[in-house]
């Protein structure tokens, strides 16, 4: 059959070595008609041999005899399959304890990941050090496969005791979308056949949920990067730009910039080797040609002018190291990111993750396998975005100059933050710092875990955005009086106060909304390092904006809610006849109307307010709320 329209799903599988991950490939292979016959009636006679009752799908697995010998799977393996609907490539990481890197390695690119828990054992340390690796990667499906369930007789309860257990676990993690599925790798129960023997079961089969996880929707197609392979010149008249689009989309005529030179220009063509394309998008390689003479070589970025990624020399990210040899901060390294590669060394290391408890650790160096969060330096600076919104921007390699070694993997959080020492640093819109040299960073008089032992709730910045009339400061000022009664701390920061003081002195403008929403951001992180459960509610139409607020705090601190509402509705409501008067031309840069609004792409939390009454709303964030244990009943006195 010919396949060239369906779509492709990575998937990666994780599991201990006894958790069946072998059997469950060999099954998904064997039932969807992945299998030679041969194969399949050499393994039925090796089974055989081996007095086995059912045919070893296991033994399919290529790469098989160092597994048997040693009872693990010891690097990464890829396989094929496809179904009338979608062609799969499954990445088999190895489950053993020492392989860290392989996983990290073999399952950054894979869209879903495939936990396998044994259903006699229960949550393992192992899965949940999966998870955070999961969680890491941000891959953004998991599912977790409860295997074995012949062995427990098919038992609802052993099936809900793990998922609970799982659960509780996960949420201290940055998993969107997690599925639970029990099946019997061995007797093919869920896997692509729905089970009989599980009747109490309502979900769909892994196949079957594999086959519609929507994989679009997590491609960043709104950020278009595109980092320059080469630069080609096959005859006088034609200059073009070869690489591939990396994230986002991009049509003939639209704007661009070339960084670091930020020499400006438009696209003329966009051509692949099928001829000309009026739009182009990720993960499409294409050759680009620009309306200008303009310099531009191997490393430089094309982005869109009115979308630039960040620009920096010292970056903060987490790290997975890979090599044998300990990491050093005395010595460089080469930072491969894109198609860019500078030199690097680590200037600091924040922490290390205890990949078992999720605890925090002071280390001087990292060894093979270990993750935490370092900050570096680059010789030049680099263009990317955070891993989060970005993975291929976000992402780099460390090399060891000496060995040629890969020996970290990198996911970039933001720019380091010059907290003991100074460098004057350019603002993305041009102008320069005025920060002191002489100023230090006092640091925090109190920890703040101990304000929030105390408060017995922890700190959270909620940061809601939405159009004008939307809803914003009306849920968030019933929530702050909940909270309050449930004796939190809290701080409400509202746009239109804000703008009576500290940001008396702006307007409207982009420019002026950016530094409208940077003040806030500080605020919300002063008030939220004193312990707070910070309320902001500002329109913060610039995903870009929201998303230097989100840089400010730790992973998980901060949580974007889009309070949604049509534009109509909120022309209907105009509780302050702000619509009216921007539309009788009394207002300028309107959002919405004159000015535009960014939707999140990824929030937290969506509150429509067009369509649930103000109670119901406030109920949902406390729900959620209680759910990331950010309050507790405790809080209830
Ligand atoms: S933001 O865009 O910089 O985030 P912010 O939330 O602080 O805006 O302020 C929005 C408030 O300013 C609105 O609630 C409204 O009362 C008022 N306002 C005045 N002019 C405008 C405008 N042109 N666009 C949006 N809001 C405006």
């Amino acid at each position: 059959m010919y396949s060239g329209e369906k779509s492709l799903l990575r998937f990666a599988t994780t599991g201990s070595v006894d958790d069946g991950k072998s059997t469950l490939i060999g099954r998904l292979l064997y039932e969807t008609e992945s299998i030679y016959y041969d194969q399949f009636a050499a393994i039925e006679k090796a089974s055989k041999k081996m007095g086995l009752r059912e045919v070893e799908l296991a033994y399919l697995l290529d790469g098989l005899s160092a597994e048997r010998e040693q009872g693990i799977t010891i690097d990464v393996a890829y396989r094929y399959f496809e179904t009338p609907k979608r062609k799969f490539v499954i990445t088999d990481s190895p489950g053993h304890v020492q392989y860290t890197r392989n996983m990290v390695t073999g399952a950054s690119k894979a869209d879903c990941a495939v936990i396998l828990i044994d259903a006699r054992n229960g949550v393992l340390t192992q899965s949940k050090r999966h998870g955070f690796i999961i969680s890491l990667l941000q891959i953004p499906h998991l599912i977790v496969a409860v295997n074995k369930m012949d062995l427990v007789d098919y038992a609802e309860d052993v099936f809900s005791r793990i998922v609970e257990e799982y659960e509780n676990f996960s949420q201290k993690l940055d998993i969107h979308d997690i599925v639970y599925i029990p099946i019997s790798a061995l007797n093919g129960d869920n896997v692509v056949i729905k089970s009989r023997k599980m009747r109490w079961y309502e979900g769909t089969t892994l196949l079957h949920y594999l086959e519609n996880i929507h994989v679009t929707a997590d491609r960043n197609l709104v950020d278009f990067r595109f980092p320059v392979q080469y630069v080609m010149r096959p005859h006088l008249d034609f200059r073009g730009f070869a690489g591939k689009i990396v994230s986002g989309t991009i049509t003939p005529g639209e704007e661009i910039v070339v960084l670091p030179s930020g020499k400006s220009s438009t696209v003329k063509s966009i051509t692949t080797y099928d001829g000309e394309l009026q739009e182009a998008f990720c993960p499409q390689s294409v050759v680009l040609s620009l309306n200008d003479e303009v310099d531009v070589s191997r490393g430089d970025m094309i982005v869109r002018r009115k979308n630039l990624p960040q620009m920096e020399n010292r970056l903060e990210a987490m790290i997975c190291w890979m090599d044998e040899k300990p990491m050093t901060m005395a010595q460089s390294y080469i930072l491969k990111h894109t198609t860019r590669s500078v030199k690097a060394h680590i200037t600091r290391i924040n922490y290390k993750v205890d990949v078992d408890t999720l605890h925090r650790q002071p280390v001087d160096e990292f060894h093979l396998n270990d993750i935490g969060r370092i900050e570096l330096n680059t010789l030049t600076p680099i263009f990317f975005d955070s891993y989060k919104l970005n993975h291929a921007t976000g992402s780099f390699i460390l090399i060891d100059p000496l060995t040629n070694n890969t020996v970290a993997a990198g996911m970039i959080r933001g720019a380091a933050r010059n907290i003991e020492d100074y460098t004057e640093t350019k603002t993305d819109d041009g102008t320069k710092s005025k920060k002191s040299p002489y100023s230090v960073w006092r640091g925090l008089n109190i920890e703040l875990t101990e304000r929030e032992k105390q408060n017995a709730h922890r700190a959270i910045v909620l940061w809601f955005t939405g159009l004008s009339g939307s809803g914003k400061s009306t849920i968030a000022a019933t929530l702050e009086k909940r909270l309050f009664a449930l004796n939190c701390k809290t701080a409400l920061l509202d746009g239109d106060n804000v703008r009576h003081g500290l940001c008396s002195d702006l307007g409207f403008s982009a420019l002026d909304r950016k530094e409208n929403i940077r003040r806030a951001g500080e605020v919300a992180k002063l008030f939220f390092d004193h312990g707070n459960i910070v309320l902001c509610t500002f329109i913060s139409p610039f995903k870009q904006d929201r998303d230097f607020v989100r840089s400010l705090f730790p992973e998980g601190r901060f949580i974007e809610i889009h309070v949604r509402c049509s534009i109509d509705e909120c022309r209907k409501r105009d509780p302050n006849e702000l619509y009216k008067k921007a539309e009788s031309g009394l207002i300028r840069d309107f959002t919405g109307l004159t000015s535009p609004y960014e939707e999140p792409e990824k929030p937290e939390l969506i509150i429509d307010t067009e369509n649930n009454s103000v109670q119901k709303c406030v109920y949902e964030l406390e729900k959620f709320l209680m759910s990331k244990f950010i309050i507790s009943g405790k809080n209830i006195s």
